[in-house]
């Protein structure tokens, strides 16, 4: 007989992260600081098996993803898994890895936080680009180092980075392979705030705490239609509307509106 205390065990042991449910709030770390916690393999499976239980689990409103340690968030893909890979490998790497991590950050249906606390490089900044808000700690450094080892971006970089930064401003930091501190990514709304290390996790709750007072079904039906306006083959302007229908009638609308009628604080998370 499988207990249910077994089961939550199994999914809350990950080698390379550690998960952190409280009050509505999913703190996932990556935990592979000696590597300054770069992604390889298995820690993309665990990722992505963290993000779909955050998906699943009802209590669960915002997720917040950091690295461990003080220097890095994630120094970006593992290296070392994909030195000796052939071109057939190269694209499974960067197709599977699209599929079952970056755009599952993307499309998950609670907003997704990185809280950058060190290096953000290449498949790092690529995590944090997939995410819906990012924060950084002051002594932050982010970059697209690729082309420096004689590849590209392949966890959606080119194309994210190009989407919040502008074309010039990504081919300047891709084509250069450099570097660019919290307070240039700041400049050019590559991260949300910049906040002391210390601060960073508190700062990035504080946020998470506001998103929770607000509707879910709202929430996630915003997210999609955000997201739509960026994908070829859709109309951003169409989803809206359909999102924005189907809001009518649901439980958070009832209680959403008949709060603001009897002037109290709706809840939405009951
Ligand atoms: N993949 C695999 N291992 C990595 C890694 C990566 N992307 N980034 C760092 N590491 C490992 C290092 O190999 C080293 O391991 P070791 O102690 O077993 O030798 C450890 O993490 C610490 O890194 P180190 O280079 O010694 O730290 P540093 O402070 O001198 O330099 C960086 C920090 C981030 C500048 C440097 O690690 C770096 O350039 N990393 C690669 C960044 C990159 O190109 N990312 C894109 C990959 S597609």
């Amino acid at each position: 007989m499988v207990s249910f205390t077994v089961i939550k065990d199994e999914k809350m042991n990950y080698s390379n992260l550690l998960v952190n449910n409280d009050q509505g709030i999913c703190v996932i770390t990556i935990n592979r600081p000696d590597k300054l916690n770069a992604l390889n393999k298995q820690t993309i499976k665990e990722l992505s098996n963290a993000l779909t239980d955050a998906e699943d689990d009802l209590k669960i409103g915002v997720v917040i993803i950091t690295g461990a340690g003080e220097k890095a968030f994630v120094a970006g893909a593992d290296i070392s898994e994909f030195v000796h890979f052939s071109q057939e490998e190269g694209k499974q790497l960067s197709q599977e890895g699209q599929e079952k991590l970056f755009n599952v950050v993307e499309n998950l249906s609670k907003p997704v936080i990185a809280a950058i606390n060190g290096f953000a490089l290449g498949g790092g900044l690529e995590l944090a680009l997939s995410s819906h808000i990012r924060l950084a700690s002051e002594s932050s450094r982010l970059g697209l180092p690729e082309v420096s080892l004689g590849i590209i971006p392949g966890y959606g970089g080119t194309q994210r980075l190009t989407q919040l930064v502008g074309k010039g401003k990504a081919f300047e930091m891709i084509s250069t392979a450099e570097m660019i501190s919290a307070q240039d990514a700041e400049k050019h709304k590559l991260v949300n705030y910049v906040v002391p290390q210390d601060q960073l996790i508190e700062k990035a709750k504080e946020l998470a705490k506001k998103i929770l007072k607000n509707s879910p079904q709202a929430i996630s039906r915003s997210i999609r239609a955000i997201n739509s306006g960026f994908q070829d083959q859709e109309d951003g302007f169409k989803t809206e509307i359909e999102e924005f229908s189907k809001c009518f009638g649901s439980a958070d609308f009832i209680e959403g509106t008949k709060a603001f009628l009897e002037k109290r604080k709706p809840n939405f998370r009951n």
